[in-house]
């Protein structure tokens, strides 16, 4: 059965966009193994566009290109499989993908069918040359509905960008997760900007549907196809933890098999993973401190009873943000309080007369996974 928590995984494109072959996808299998990321949850490995000839055969099927994947899809995910992984495909709901490859516009039910006989086990579905006269959620529910009947538990990934409404209709097409803003790339602005995007939507991710913030460009230093300026370590840090804070998918888009010990540790941040990946999934909620965009507090209720709180500033300068723990329903004066500690570094925390309080540069979080506790 499909798990019901935020998918974890790795996926091609963030790097390698059309340089993907049948090596780069075992390698990547091997390196998820021998890495340790595999035993912190990552567990898709997902080949995205460019993957196809650029014409169907003669009888309507989707050809593998040779060139990339000599044996075929069958043995890609044989092989992903024997390493304890799961194998991910992409396609799109128009006439051709975002690279234009074939996709699978009237072609859903068929195309269904081949996933599940290659062994694939997580679709990502696009939205590009949706023809104009056809309804975006009908097409995604038509998938939906394709892979439901393809005899095979195929993860539906939606990636419509947020487009026509996305949140109001995805949770009905058998979505386990959505795209819900425009593409990622290796810089802060778009790191800053895809977290100011989430504001409003928030109330729409979830159990069964989760919100999807694209794939991470943590470890990408400027380098592949989504790479511009990169980011400094504490932007990188900031950006996975307001994935794990918000719930989305853990996709890492850098090549994992020259990650660097940085990288590594950011990715495996196993007290952020377990916030992403908290059995209760409980949403997540924000106050904006002062009102500023720039000052985002994210607060998750996890299932054991504490509370995950993320301090982010967003701003270029440095900044003291608080937040009073009546506010996260810690009543003060029925005797209650938080304590714990920094994901990062460890460092421990306590309210102090009721209230969380931060001093922090720019570019940088601090999220606190608290318990409640007796007040002294
Ligand atoms: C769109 C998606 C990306 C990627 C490319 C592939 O832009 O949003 O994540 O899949 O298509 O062409």
């Amino acid at each position: 059965m499909i798990k019901h928590l935020p998918p974890m995984g790795w996926n091609t494109w963030n790097t390698f966009a059309q340089n993907i072959s049948e090596e780069l996808i075992l390698q990547s299998a091997d390196a998820m193994v021998e890495t340790g990321l595999k035993d912190e949850g990552y567990e898709y490995i997902v080949i995205d566009d460019c993957w196809a000839l650029r014409e169907r055969d003669k009888a309507g099927n989707l050809v593998p290109d040779p060139a990339k994947f000599p044996h075929g899809m069958k043995y890609v995910a044989d092989y992903i499989h024997s390493k304890g992984l799961k194998f991910g495909m992409y396609s799109c709901c128009g006439t051709m993908t975002c690279a234009r490859y074939p996709a699978s516009y009237n072609h859903e039910f068929a195309d269904a069918a081949a996933f599940a006989e290659w062994g694939v086990d997580f679709l990502k579905y696009d939205y590009c040359f949706k023809p104009n006269f056809a309804d975006g959620k009908m097409l995604y529910r038509r998938m939906g509905l394709a892979l439901a009947n393809c005899g095979r538990d195929i993860l539906f990934s939606g990636c419509s960008w947020g487009a026509d409404k996305t949140h109001e209709w995805i949770g009905s097409t058998g979505a386990n997760m959505w795209r819900s803003t425009g593409d990622i790339f290796d810089s802060w602005e778009s790191v800053k900007s895809l977290i100011k995007q989430q504001y409003d939507i928030l109330p729409f991710g979830g159990q069964g549907c989760f919100n999807d913030m694209d794939m991470l460009i943590v470890g990408m230093n400027g380098r592949g196809n989504v790479g511009l300026t990169g980011c400094s370590e504490n932007e990188y840090k900031l950006h996975f933890a307001a994935w794990c804070l918000l719930e989305s998918p853990l996709m890492i888009g850098c090549d994992i098999r020259s990650m660097t010990k940085e990288t590594k540790a950011i990715l495996t941040n196993r007290a952020l993973i377990d916030i992403q990946q908290d059995p209760r999934c409980n949403r997540p909620y924000l106050f904006k401190f002062a009102g500023n965009d720039d000052f985002p507090i994210i607060v998750r209720a996890l299932a054991n009873g504490d509370i995950a709180v993320g301090f982010f500033n967003l701003s270029d300068s440095p900044a003291n943000l608080w937040v009073v723990a009546d506010d996260l329903g810690i009543p003060f004066l029925q005797g209650r309080t938080l304590v714990g500690a920094e994901v990062y570094t460890g460092a421990e925390k306590r309210a102090v007369n009721g209230t969380l309080s931060v001093d922090i540069e720019g570019h940088t979080c601090e999220v606190y996974r608290m318990t409640v506790k007796n007040s002294d």
